[in-house]
């Protein structure tokens, strides 16, 4: 009888809007493993702040203020049978649509560089994947959260292509936003996010490249196939 192959973990880091979690759901169906979205995580967590009110006054509230509410915050990602789709929950109410509005895009960077934000996103991330068979995108997956991760991919593309990338998926939902304000937001995500302290975004020194500017989804997952078997190839080779 064939034994099932090994479950892995899969990490996918790269730029805002570069197709990572287009490109990590389809793997997660194609193997039939978990997904998570770590920048629902991120953004859910901002959410929260902005209900709360803490940038009423400031666009840059105090990071010891964040931190003393953390708790308060109870985040899940829950698959959702019908749609067949992984929806953001933040304290029991779905906030999928609300997470992805400008008014969060424009916060959630300055949110994500706070360790304390950051320590307890990666704890619940790490406990999200501990069974393996998980495809997790993010910043900071092949660099901290999973720096053991079996497959690591750092996607990118030109910066014309992902702006219009997330303008397309903005319209799709309904969500109104100009080209202009969601390129200028792309580019200052990037910026922050990879100038941080905490867990800056930066290609794993063991993470494949892959640009994906001038690929179909079709063209991707052909290229994610031969990455899979050679990685199983490997693990089966070492045993
Ligand atoms: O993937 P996204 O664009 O939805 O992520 C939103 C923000 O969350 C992104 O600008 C930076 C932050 N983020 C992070 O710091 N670390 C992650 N692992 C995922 C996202």
């Amino acid at each position: 009888m064939k034994k099932n192959p090994p479950l892995l973990t899969i990490a996918i880091d790269g730029n805002s809007s570069c197709g990572k979690s287009t490109f990590a759901k389809r793997i997660a169906r194609m193997l039939k493993y978990s997904y998570v979205d770590t920048g629902a995580m991120y953004r859910a967590v901002t959410l929260y702040f902005i209900n709360a009110g803490l940038f009423r006054d400031t666009e840059e509230p105090e990071p010891e203020l964040v931190e003393s509410l953390l708790n308060h915050i109870m985040i899940e990602l829950r698959f959702n049978e019908d749609t067949e789709q992984t929806e953001t929950f933040l304290n029991g109410k779905n906030v999928e649509k609300e997470i992805r509005s400008m008014a969060v895009s424009n916060r959630v960077s300055y949110i994500s560089a706070i360790p304390a934000v950051r320590r307890k996103m990666v704890e619940l991330q790490r406990k999200m994947g501990e069974n393996k068979g998980v495809v997790m995108d993010g910043r900071d997956i092949g660099t901290v959260v999973f720096p053991d991760a079996e497959v690591k991919i750092y996607l990118t593309a030109s910066p014309e292509v992902r702006a219009m990338r997330r303008y397309r998926e903005l319209q799709e939902k309904g969500i109104e936003a100009g080209l202009e304000a969601v390129r200028d937001n792309l580019m200052t995500r990037d910026h922050i996010d990879s100038t941080r302290e905490e867990s800056p975004l930066r290609q794993a020194d063991d993470a494949i490249l892959l640009d994906n500017s001038d690929m179909t989804v079709h063209e991707q997952m052909e290229w994610f196939g031969q990455i899979y078997e050679r990685t199983l190839k490997k693990i089966q080779d070492e045993d």
